[in-house]
């Protein structure tokens, strides 16, 4: 899809359709209007017939409407002007985009773009509607024979501003936007892969490929140098597996050597039987989505580098599968971390935290900013949340409250839960400084979360639980590219390139 911005009038727009709001009670929005005046009050005599209500994504397409120079217009209904906020205006770009592929149009001026969003700018308009254009085109068929047949004539689309000192912010926003989309569809397609395509060593040769594009620097750590490090923790959850593991980092300089970096660590467990504390076989399938922490970290990146975003940023992921087998972990096996820390491992199915924990300590490198990570920890955050919220968790109130207003920002939504140490008795073990689970079923996310914070007690240290966000199950499955939004606005923000 090509973008354009552009600041006119309606009526003068040579292209196939021009796409504009109507309230509901028949309240027409300005360009609306100005269409409404060209052609001798067409639109609004159609609207007193009752042809269109305004109702919230509702749509009305029309044929050479008198006094303009385009093929058609489209009338989306906005609903009650007074409730129009964020929501709304992201259905009226969705519908706009559903019934836009269904005609024969190449091209469209949409001018939903200038309608006023409650606190928001015309970069935020801007670039989500780009983001959602771009997500809402995302498609997954490399393994089927036969691909869907979609009668898409829609090549390029140019979104109004109402004003000309607009335009520049407004073409940023639009980059953003791109880049934001093209990073989460980089995580979807990585998340939708099968298992047995994407492994340990296919998400390296991905991490090189990139580092390649973008000039970054990228070093792959395999089970020697691991063991070197003294990561054995993370090689007990890999034991099990005939794939080799490894350690992927990836680094991108857009500032000054002697600025902090901030560290993305992602869970890339390619595939989570459980291991011995095997899993039920319902919906195992989905486990094939346990890297989609490792996916989003990389999509963060390419969003970054492709912003070329003034800012230090290293990618750190753990990648490995979770397999049964003679060589796998037991549970009751007693493993020492990178940290020297000790673990019981009491559910080999508690596998990311196992292999998270060593990534956290091999942060400490890199004289961190802030570290955050992101993984598909519980089911119990699921529970918690369900498919709306990420669980977010935090060492530090002021990074904690800049990741939801990130979220918040790039509709991408996280919720704080809490770290009080009342809860770090739950992974008490007699044998070991801690066992990996917290016994029984209260605050699974919260124990997960506790116990990486054994690990970050050097940095500021924020936690994303995305097991309910990173992917969809049921008619639409498929990996979402969640938090990709909510991370790239996180470090939009701090490059001070947010506006
Ligand atoms: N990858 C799973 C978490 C998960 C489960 C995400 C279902 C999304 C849907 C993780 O490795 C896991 O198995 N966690 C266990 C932890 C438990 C053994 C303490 C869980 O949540 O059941
Ligand atoms: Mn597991
Ligand atoms: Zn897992």
């Amino acid at each position: 899809m090509e973008f354009s911005i552009k600041s006119g009038s309606p009526e003068k727009q040579r292209s196939a359709c021009v796409v504009v709001g109507v309230f509901e009670s028949r309240k027409l929005t300005l360009p609306a209007e100005l269409l409404d005046k060209v052609s001798g009050g067409y639109i609004a005599d159609i609207i007193r017939r009752g042809d269109m209500e305004g109702k919230p994504s509702s749509t009305l397409l029309l044929q050479n409407v008198p006094g303009t120079l385009c093929d058609r217009v489209l009338l989306v209904g906005l609903g009650k002007e007074k409730d129009f906020r964020e929501k709304e205006y992201g259905a009226a770009i969705a519908a706009t985009v559903k019934v836009l592929n269904e005609t024969g149009a190449f091209d469209a001026s949409i001018f939903l773009t200038e309608l006023p969003v409650r606190k928001r700018s015309v970069a935020w308009r801007i670039r989500q509607a780009t983001i959602l254009v771009l997500d809402s085109c995302y498609k997954f068929e490399q393994f089927k024979s036969k691909k869907e047949e979609v009668r898409r004539p829609l090549r390029k689309l140019t979104f109004s501003v109402e004003r000309r000192n607009e335009l520049a912010p407004a073409e940023e926003a639009l980059n953003q936007g791109i880049a934001i989309a093209e990073g989460m569809s980089m995580t979807k397609t990585l998340g939708n892969l099968p298992p047995n395509v994407c492994h340990p060593t296919y998400l390296a040769e991905q991490a090189q490929a990139m580092a390649k594009a973008f000039k970054l620097d990228c070093e792959i750590l395999d089970r020697d140098a691991m063991e070197k490090l003294g990561m054995y923790s993370l090689l007990a959850v890999a034991q099990g597996s005939h794939q080799p593991p490894k350690l992927i980092v990836l680094s991108y300089k857009g500032s000054k050597t002697s600025e902090k970096p901030v560290v993305l660590v992602g869970k890339g467990v390619t595939f989570d039987t459980g291991g011995i504390s095997l899993k039920p076989g319902a919906d195992m399938d989905e486990m094939k989505y346990d890297m989609c922490g490792a996916a989003s970290v990389l999509g963060t990146m390419q969003a970054v580098a492709r912003m070329a975003l003034p800012i230090n940023l290293t990618i750190v992921i753990p990648a490995t599968e979770n397999m049964p087998g003679g060589k796998a972990t037991r549970p009751g096996d007693i493993v020492t971390s990178m940290s020297g820390q000790t673990i019981e491992i009491l559910n080999t199915d508690a596998e990311g935290r196992l292999i998270l924990c060593d990534a956290l300590t091999y942060a400490e490198r890199f004289d961190p900013d802030t570290v955050i990570d992101v993984a598909t920890l519980t089911g119990a955050c699921v529970v918690a949340l369900g498919n709306v919220a990420t669980g977010l968790f935090a060492n530090k109130d002021s990074l904690a409250r800049e990741l939801l207003d990130a979220g918040d920002e790039a509709h991408d939504r996280a919720w704080h839960l809490p770290l009080w140490d009342d809860y770090q008795e739950l992974l008490k073990s007699p044998f070991a400084d801690m066992g990996n689970i917290g016994g029984g079923r209260s605050a699974g996310a919260i124990s997960a979360a506790c116990f990486l914070s054994r690990f970050t007690k050097k940095f500021d240290w924020a936690h994303l639980d995305i097991a309910g966000t990173a992917w969809k199950s049921g008619a639409g499955k498929g990996a979402t590219g969640r938090p990709v939004p909510l991370l790239t606005h996180y470090l939009l923000q701090r490059a001070g390139k947010l506006n």
